[in-house]
């Protein structure tokens, strides 16, 4: 029988931890967990510029008949313009195409698929750490995955010289997935200096880098959070930039990302997207519309935009905040340094916390975080962390930073 022999399976390590907040029914929960954005009230609203655009988008959209396995064009040149700057195509010479995907993590798959086909002896490069769900996704895709170090966890240092180290044995055509802004899990950074070093090892391989961008404008702003992007655009002949609107326009669950590739060419251009439209065709045809119509619609309509960039920052201001405040509440109540925190980017940081402080701070204090020790900053409020960083404390000495 098919169905009968399977083996029970583990739960997600991410999704996981979101159906074990959901089952606690005690008042007192605090969910770190799953990156989604919440304000200071520990929700996660439809943003107002999402909630004008849908209802401009009931009034007007007059068909739901197909469009194509790239999308929407109207979103594809949208997004286009956010990562490379409004006059993208005269800057970089016709060489970038983006294609609308089911997510950020859809355009991972679409790369993975892409390689699989065109390239299969590409190796895949994944930072230590990455996303949990970077490595399924790739082994799913059937390629061989290699890891580079990138963070030591116990001191909360970015090890670029150890990544760089490892990245010398990068062979031609492999891949290197490198965190634009906002590592996840990390939220340690690379500096514009670390990117420049990257890239010339990058070219000198003939290694090509595909840029996760999951959270464009929640680090220092939309255009400072597309450095690396830019930077690799100019200096490389060719990138993967794998994006996603879930965080910034808050449409989680619609669905809503993008595959940008840059050719060496205008010409290379079109027949790579080709193929990339032949590799969508095979896995889901066409993405969903409705998100991306939503994001193409405020992008285009001048206030809608202004009003949403004044969402986006204050999204990341608030996680800012909460930096410093928990970095500061930490350090009060365990007297050790937690600058580390206050310093880094995006929703995530790592504590270093064992496997047994993790799940005490679960049982008994009714926190909730990945079991590597990742938290959501965003999930921190006014309100809650004062008891996150006391609980924290109370379990040391298992807390190393
Ligand atoms: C996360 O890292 O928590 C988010 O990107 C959500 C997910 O799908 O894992």
């Amino acid at each position: 029988m098919l169905f009968s022999g399977l083996d029970q399976l583990p739960p997600d390590v991410i999704l996981g931890i979101a159906q074990a907040y959901r089952a606690d029914s005690s008042p007192l929960k605090i969910d770190l967990g799953i990156g989604i954005y919440k304000d200071d009230q520990g929700l996660s609203p439809v943003l107002p510029s999402v909630k004008a655009a849908e209802k401009w988008l009931i009034d007007h959209q007059a068909s739901k008949s197909y469009l194509s396995s790239a999308g929407s064009p109207e979103f594809n040149t949208k997004i286009a313009e956010l990562l490379f700057g409004s006059d993208y195509e005269a800057e970089y010479d016709g060489r970038i195409r983006s294609v609308q995907t089911p997510g950020g993590s859809g355009a991972l798959r679409l790369v993975a698929d892409f390689l699989r086909t065109n390239s299969p002896t590409s190796k895949i490069w994944l930072p230590n750490p990455s996303w949990a769900t970077h490595q399924p996704i790739f082994a799913a895709g059937g390629l061989t995955i290699q890891r580079y170090p990138y963070y030591d966890l116990p001191s909360g240092r970015l090890l670029f010289d150890e990544m760089i180290g490892a990245l010398r044995a990068a062979q031609p055509n492999d891949v290197v997935v490198l965190h634009g802004c906002c590592h996840n899990p990390t939220g340690e950074d690379l500096e514009p200096s670390h990117w420049s070093i990257i890239a010339d090892l990058l070219r000198h391989k003939g290694a090509t880098p595909l840029i996760d961008l999951a959270y464009q404008g929640f680090g220092d702003g939309l255009n400072e959070d597309a450095y690396s992007i830019r930077l690799f655009a100019k200096q490389l002949p060719e990138l993967f930039v794998a994006s996603s609107c879930s965080k910034n326009f808050s449409l989680y669950r619609d669905r809503v990302g993008a595959l940008t590739t840059i050719a060496q060419s205008r010409a290379a251009s079109i027949t790579l997207q080709e193929h990339i439209a032949k590799a969508i065709r095979a896995n889901y045809s066409m993405p969903p519309d409705h998100g991306a119509s939503v994001v193409a619609h405020i992008l285009g309509h001048p206030e809608l935009r202004i009003l949403w960039e004044h969402e986006l920052e204050a999204m990341r201001t608030r996680i800012a905040a909460m930096r410093v405040l928990f970095a500061r509440e930490l350090t009060k109540y365990s007297n050790r340094d937690y600058s580390s925190i206050a310093r880094q980017k995006g929703m995530f940081s790592m504590l270093n916390l064992t496997p047994d402080a993790i799940s005490c701070l679960k049982e008994e204090h009714h926190i909730f975080m990945i079991s590597t020790g990742r938290i959501n900053v965003a999930g921190l409020t006014r309100e809650n962390v004062s008891r996150v960083a006391s609980s924290i404390a109370a379990i040391q000495p298992h807390t190393a930073i």
